[in-house]
């Protein structure tokens, strides 16, 4: 089928690949010029794991395709994917002017039947927004083809978009009409094995809150997890053994319950705010979703206060190692990413940092800029050297089995690990001489 993809982001360059292997004819337009002629010429605007050598091998077999134009875009595909990002302010308002660029472009170049797709997670009412304006277009021109518009919302992770695009859990059609839901149910063929359980078709509106009410569940979770991590502590408990204790049960499940610090990325708190406000707007208050991003936001600190404490209050002349800044493994994305609360509140106190993260650097530098007070270090040893402690902020693999009695020679000492991932056996670092502390983890002596 031929596909056109608005928005080489995360979702929308994933999904385009995915697409392109499956055997789909798919084109991808970003409104970025600079971005497009880069993926033009095989560079990669993002770090997702597999994505790159999929996209080489969809455009080498002609399967898939990149441009800036407008026009070619909207009148390539049968089906026109809305990929594009919608920012949430402060206060949850959601700000839906790339969504609906597009589709007045669409209603201004598409000359015949398409169906148009909204993926982009946007506040309920969106789809029948975008259906007014592609309408208005259409009635302007005298236009008389049908472009039908249809809610299909993702639920990809970065760091694994490509396992989660080939082998969704389940994929939401949200349209009353047959024709469009035939379309999606055979663009989808190649990735569902059970239809019955896999494609779950629904109307528009429930497809939307649908996203939101995903999202704002896996919030709900791990700020639940969160909470248990400070009764862990305080009773001398566990999180991680009760954490078993609790996935075991097939109406809760293992996943999405690791106690940490905190939940970032582009889409947990954006969509917990916009769920919130829209809610708020209607004179519901949605008091558990409050709760979710207060524990969080507090939950962002939790590393810092647990250093501070450790050396007593004043941190003033420590240096800190830092292992781990983009908000979650296999990426390099730093949205809302808990290290920078840390680095900020080091900063604050007076440490100095020696960070290192295996892709997320670039980025982070770019958004805390150069200053004295952090050193920039190319391997996860020699960010140690000279450090008083050791913070580790992202679960990435090359993190999780470090040889302790190095790692101990390489800190100042005594030595102190402050794992905000529970990457560690608290008793295998302790008896490498090292003081451990983890997030709930009240059975590790430094927290009794
Ligand atoms: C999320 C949703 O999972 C995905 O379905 C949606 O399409 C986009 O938003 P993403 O933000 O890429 O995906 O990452 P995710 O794996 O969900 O992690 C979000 C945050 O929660 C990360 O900061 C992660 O470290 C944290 N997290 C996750 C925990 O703290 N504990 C957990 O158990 C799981």
């Amino acid at each position: 089928m031929k596909v056109t993809i608005f928005g080489a982001g995360y979702v929308g360059l994933s999904f385009a690949a995915c697409l392109a292997e499956a055997g789909h004819e798919v084109l991808c337009a970003d409104a970025d010029p600079a971005r497009i002629e880069g993926l033009q010429g095989g560079r990669m605007p993002l770090h997702e794991p597999g994505l790159e050598a999929l996209v080489a091998s969809g455009v080498a077999a002609g399967a898939l395709r990149f441009t800036a134009d407008e026009r070619a875009a909207c009148e390539h595909g049968e089906l026109l994917f809305i990929v594009v990002n919608t920012p949430a302010d402060a206060q949850g308002r959601v700000d839906l002017r790339h969504v609906i660029a597009v589709a007045a472009a669409i209603g201004r170049h598409r000359d015949r039947d398409a169906l148009v797709v909204c993926k982009s997670t946007a506040p309920v009412g969106t789809a029948a927004q975008v259906e007014a304006v592609l309408g208005g277009e259409l009635a302007q021109r005298g236009a008389r083809h049908r472009i039908a518009v249809a809610v299909n919302p993702e639920f990809l992770r970065e760091g694994s978009a490509v396992r989660d695009c080939r082998r969704p859990d389940r994929v939401v059609i949200g349209s009353e009409d047959p024709w469009a839901i035939g379309l999606l149910t055979r663009l989808y063929a190649p990735f569902i094995q059970d239809p019955q359980r896999q494609l779950l078709v629904m109307d528009r509106r429930s497809a939307e809150l649908a996203k939101y009410a995903a999202n704002a569940m896996l919030a709900t979770r791990i700020s639940f997890m969160n909470e248990m991590a400070r009764v862990a502590e305080q009773a001398g408990a566990d999180i991680e053994a009760v954490r078993r204790g609790i996935g075991a049960d097939r109406r809760i499940g293992p996943d999405f319950l690791q106690a940490g610090v905190g939940y970032g990325g582009s889409c947990l708190a954006k969509d917990v705010r916009a769920l919130t406000h829209a809610a708020e707007r209607a004179g519901h208050a949605l008091r558990i979703l409050s709760a979710v991003a207060a524990t969080n936001h507090e939950q962002k600190g939790r590393l810092f206060e647990l250093m501070s404490r450790h050396f007593g209050g004043t941190l003033a002349g420590r240096t800190i190692a830092v292992w781990g800044l983009a908000f979650k493994a296999d990426t390099d994305d730093m949205r809302d990413a808990p290290s920078l609360v840390l680095l900020e509140r080091l900063w604050a106190a007076g440490a100095r940092v020696r960070a290192y993260d295996p892709a997320a650097m670039p980025n982070a530098r770019g958004i805390v800029g150069e200053r004295d007070d952090i050193r920039w270090c190319t391997t996860a040893q020699e960010a140690l050297q000279g450090a008083d402690a050791l913070a580790v902020v992202t679960e990435w693999e090359e993190f999780r089995r470090p040889d302790f009695a190095q790692l101990a020679g390489e800190l100042n000492a005594p030595p102190t690990i402050f794992d905000g991932r529970n990457l560690y056996d608290a008793a295998q670092a302790e008896s490498a001489g090292i003081a451990y502390y983890g997030i709930g983890r009240g059975r590790s002596s430094m927290l009794r």
